[in-house]
């Protein structure tokens, strides 16, 4: 048996699908909940990494808030039993009906990432007779070296409150009644393997601090956002990522404020491993100069090696035979549509099963019917 598969059970499934090793995704939440709690810092999981519900209610379970940034998202939580409480809304762009929908349901926070979205939440929550809590979104500037674009906390990015600009946006505050300042919100990028950046923000929410408080305001939460990565290359020997070190970073360079809270909002860190893409070699196809494997997965199951460059580990689950080299391919009418190129996997054959892993986060809840596609369906290792 390859990695944690089933594989017989899995002969009999119509591919492609994913497939979520539940007790996988119980160890990553108890770990990342015991780590946290070691500190007092609070998890929002980043709901855009994963909703399948089955996921989300085991979220739930373990005790984590959410972090949305749609009203989508918004709704698919509550319905998934998420407390309104633990609920914050973050995003360059909330629609009205969206910002309604958190106002509705009192939510924990909206994290505001502009001037002219809190007139718009403050118009909108006056005329509701609510005072909406808000924490600022600031852009700190802090390079995350990852993929450009899953980097967000630098000048080009679109994300956050300009610092310059923060003294203005506290002129702002004051003149509005139905928003209330209660704290800061950063998230630099995604897929940091590296804490250096981690350090650098700290030090960089530390003279954000300075700058309220010479202006006599105190906030009572910090929020981190997310970013911690996963290891694409050996899943199966750090299945759980290493959540004690990335707590620490920010235990170890942050120190908040008496009374204040500390947030944090992994996405990618919490599913990311749990899951896998399932898919069958269609054919085996003999190019100018190199073999193709041609899967019945494509981009349209998991777009991240399309869109970032993403390398995920691929597995040939029914094949013992030595190794070839092999471009893995999916069935999408466009060239990107491309798993990994130059490959060694087993010998492969029309009709092995072929694992991508690492496909938890931002895999399933990225799918499209491109080429009028079929979305796949998911399923969990302890009903299997
Ligand atoms: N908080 C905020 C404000 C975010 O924008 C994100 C991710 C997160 C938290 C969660 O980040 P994580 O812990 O998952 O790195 N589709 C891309 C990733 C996009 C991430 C967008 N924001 C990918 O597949 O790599």
């Amino acid at each position: 048996m390859k990695g944690p598969f089933p594989t017989d059970k899995f002969r009999k499934i119509q591919t492609p699908f994913y497939f979520y090793n539940v007790e996988l995704l119980e160890k990553t939440l108890q770990s990342a909940v015991a780590e946290a709690a070691k500190h007092n810092y609070l998890i929002h999981y980043a709901v855009k990494a994963n909703v399948n519900p089955r996921v989300l209610s085991m979220v739930r379970e373990s005790g984590l808030g959410a972090d949305c940034v749609s009203g989508g998202e918004i709704q698919a939580v509550l319905n998934a039993g998420f407390p309104a409480e633990k609920i914050v809304f973050a995003g360059v762009g909330k629609a009205d009906w969206e910002i309604n929908l958190g106002l509705d349901n009192d939510i924990f926070c909206f994290n505001v990432e502009s001037i002219p979205e809190l007139e718009v939440i403050n118009e909108l929550a006056g005329r509701k007779g609510k005072v909406a809590p808000v924490a600022l979104r600031i852009n700190p500037e802090v390079d995350a070296h990852t993929h450009h674009h899953i980097t967000t906390g630098i000048k080009e990015n679109k994300f956050g409150i300009n610092p310059e600009q923060l003294d203005k946006v506290l002129d702002t505050l004051e003149r509005l009644a139905s928003v209330k300042l209660i704290g800061l919100h950063f998230h630099i990028g995604s897929q940091l393997t590296d804490k250096g950046p981690f350090q650098t923000l700290c030090g960089k929410v530390d003279a954000f601090q300075q700058q309220l408080s010479d202006r006599n305001i105190r906030v009572e939460h910090i929020n981190f956002g997310g970013g911690w990565g996963i290891d694409y290359h050996r899943p199966d020997e750090h299945p759980v990522p290493d959540f004690k070190e990335y707590f620490e970073t920010f235990h170890l360079h942050f120190r908040a404020r008496p009374g204040q809270k500390v947030h944090f909002e992994p996405g990618r860190s919490i599913v990311g491993q749990c899951g896998s893409l399932i898919s069958k070699a269609l054919y085996v196809k003999e190019g100018s100069y190199k073999k193709f494997v041609v899967l019945d997965a494509g981009f349209t199951e998991l777009i991240r090696p399309a869109l970032y460059d993403a390398y995920h580990k691929i597995e040939n689950l029914s094949s013992d035979e030595p190794e070839e080299t092999y471009d893995v391919v999916g069935p999408v009418c466009e060239s990107s549509d491309c798993f990994g190129k130059q490959r060694n996997l087993n010998k492969t054959r029309r009709g092995d099963l072929i694992a991508i892993r690492s496909a938890g986060a931002y895999g399933e809840i990225m799918a499209s019917q491109y080429n009028c596609r079929q979305l796949p369906k998911a399923y969990f290792s302890d009903t299997l």
